[in-house]
C-alpha cells in the first residue's frame, strides 16, 4: 500500500437517521463553466460544486481568460465573452484529476482553435484520450496526445467541420467534447450511440438557446452558432447522494431523506438496481431545476437480495459501482455486473481496486475483464487502499458503516475532487466517519 496524505476510519454504527445535502452536480458544474464562459452574456450560476475537480477547470478557464466572479453564498457569475473571448494560455493547462475536465475541455478548445497543452495528475495522465483525438481530428482539429494518454497538444489550425460521428463507447465526455467542438464548425455535427449516456449537455445547450436536437440515440448540432448567458441551477449530485442511499439501505436501522439530488433519467440507473433488489426508496417533491428533475430521495432499511444488473443499466450506473458492489456484499445471493468494461479506465481500475478492497474486508468477489461477481455474506473489516480514487473511499467508508470491524481506507485526499466534506456529511447523520492526517 502507498503511503497515504489522508486517510479515512469509518466505524460500525447501529442506525444512521436524519437529512442532509449533497455538494452540486460535478457534471453539470463542468458544463456550466465551460459553456459560461464562452457564452454572449453573464451567466449566473447556483449550487456550483466547489471540489477540486471543477475548481481546476475553472482556473484552467482563467488562466485563459475568462472572468469568473465569486457572489454571496457559493454563487458564481461567469461573464461569458462569446468564443473570441478565450487566448491561448501561457503555460500548460492543469486539470487535476479530471477526466470530464481535460475531455471537454479538449473539444471546447479544438473548436475555438487555440494553442494549449491540457495535462493532469499521475492518474488522468494514465486514461485513454484517443477517444477523444480521434473524432476531433476527422473534424479538422491538429492536436495529438502522448501515446494515448495526456499530456495533449492542441494546435491552432483550419476551422472544423461538422461530421456524422458514431459513438464506440457510451460516453458523455466523449460526445460532450464533440458537441463544444460543433458549436464552433461549419456544418451539423451527428452523433449516435450504441446506448444511453447522460445528457447535462445537450440539455445546457438547449437551455442556451443552440440548434441542437437530441433523444437516446442521436444528438444533431448545426455549427457555428452562439450562446445566451443565464441562470444555471445545479442539482445535488445524484453519485454523491448515492453512497448515503447505499448507507441507508443497508444500516441497521433509520430512515434518511437526501434533499435536492439530481434524477436526470440518464444518471439514475443504480435506483432501478437497487429497487430490483428490494431496496425502499421514494422519490418526494419532484421538480425540475434548471432543466434537470430533481427530487428528495428517501431511503429505508431494506433486505437485498442479489440481481444481474442489465448491461443496458451500466452506462447509467457508471460512476456508482464502486458503492454498488458494497451493496452486493449485503444482499442475499450472488450478484453478476457484466458490459463494465468501462470501469477499467476510470479514475483507478474500478474493478481491480473494488475487488481488492471487498477481499481485504472479508467479502467473496470474482472479478472478469467486464465486471464482477459479487457473493452476498458480511463485511468483516479491515485496512484497504482507495487508489487514490474518491468514489472507491466513499464506497469503502460505507462499507465500514455496515461493517463488524470498521474499515480504515487509505489515499484519500482525491474525496474532495466530487465531494468536500464528506466525512462530516456522513457524521451528520450518524455515521462514524474520521478523517486522518497521518
Ligand atoms: C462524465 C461522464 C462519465 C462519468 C464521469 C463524468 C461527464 O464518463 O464516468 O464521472 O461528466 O460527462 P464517460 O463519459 O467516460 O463514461
Amino acid at each position: 500500500m502507498e503511503t497515504s496524505a489522508t486517510r479515512l476510519v469509518s466505524e460500525p454504527v447501529s442506525g444512521i437517521t436524519g437529512r442532509l445535502r449533497v455538494p452540486g452536480d460535478k457534471s453539470i458544474s463542468h458544463r456550466a463553466l465551460m459553456l459560461g464562459a464562452i457564452a454572449e452574456s453573464p451567466v449566473r450560476v447556483t449550487g456550483f460544486l466547489e471540489g477540486a475537480d471543477c475548481i481546476a477547470t475553472r482556473r484552467a478557464l482563467e488562466q485563459m481568460g475568462a472572468q469568473i466572479e465569486d457572489l454571496a453564498d457559493g454563487e458564481l457569475l461567469i461573464h461569458g465573452s462569446g468564443p473570441g473571448g478565450l487566448r491561448a494560455p501561457s503555460a500548460p493547462l492543469d486539470l487535476g484529476n479530471s477526466g470530464t475536465g481535460i475531455r471537454l475541455l479538449t473539444g471546447l478548445l479544438a473548436g475555438l482553435s487555440v494553442d494549449a497543452v491540457l495535462t493532469g495528475d499521475a492518474s488522468l495522465c494514465g486514461r485513454p484520450m484517443e477517444r477523444v483525438a480521434r473524432p476531433l481530428r476527422l473534424m479538422g482539429a491538429d492536436l495529438d496526445t502522448t501515446e494515448g494518454c495526456p499530456p495533449i497538444r492542441l494546435r491552432s489550425g483550419a476551422g472544423l467541420h461538422g461530421i456524422d460521428y458514431e459513438l464506440p463507447v457510451p460516453s458523455a465526455q466523449v460526445k460532450s467534447a464533440i458537441l463544444l467542438a460543433a458549436l464552433s464548425a461549419q456544418g451539423e455535427t451527428r452523433i449516435s450511440q450504441p446506448a444511453i449516456s447522460r445528457d447535462h449537455t445537450e440539455r445546457m445547450l438547449a437551455a442556451m438557446g443552440a440548434p441542437i436536437a437530441f433523444d437516446e440515440v442521436e444528438v444533431s448540432l448545426e455549427g457555428p452558432c452562439r450562446l445566451n448567458g443565464g441562470a444555471v441551477q445545479v442539482p445535488g449530485d445524484f453519485s454523491s447522494a448515492a453512497f448515503f442511499l447505499v448507507a441507508g439501505l443497508l444500516a441497521a436501522s433509520g430512515e434518511l431523506l437526501i434533499e435536492g439530488v439530481g434524477i436526470n433519467p440518464t444518471r439514475v440507473g443504480l435506483l432501478r438496481m437497487l429497487e430490483a433488489m428490494g431496496g425502499d426508496i421514494a422519490l418526494l417533491n419532484p421538480r425540475q431545476l434548471g432543466g434537470e428533475p430533481t427530487a428528495d430521495i428517501r431511503v429505508r432499511r431494506s433486505h437485498l437480495r442479489a440481481i444481474d444488473v442489465a448491461p443496458e443499466w451500466v452506462p447509467l450506473a457508471i460512476d456508482e459501482f464502486p458503492v454498488f458492489f458494497v451493496a452486493a456484499a449485503l444482499a442475499e445471493g450472488i450478484t453478476r455486473v457484466r458490459g463494465a468494461e468501462e470501469l477499467r479506465v476510470k479514475e483507478s481500475d474500478r474493478i481491480e481496486a473494488m475487488a481488492q478492497a471487498l477481499t481485504a474486508v472479508g467479502v467473496t468477489v470474482e472479478p472478469r475483464p467486464d465486471g464482477m461477481l459479487v457473493h452476498g455474506g458480511k463485511i468483516r473489516g479491515g485496512r484497504v487502499d482507495s487508489h487514490g480514487d474518491h468514489r472507491v473511499a466513499m464506497a469503502m467508508a460505507v462499507a465500514g458503516t455496515v461493517s463488524a470491524e470498521g474499515i480504515v481506507i487509505e489515499n484519500t485526499e482525491n474525496v474532495g475532487t466530487s465531494f468536500p466534506g464528506f466525512a462530516a456529511a456522513a457524521r451528520s447523520v450518524g455515521m462514524s466517519v474520521v478523517e486522518e492526517k497521518p
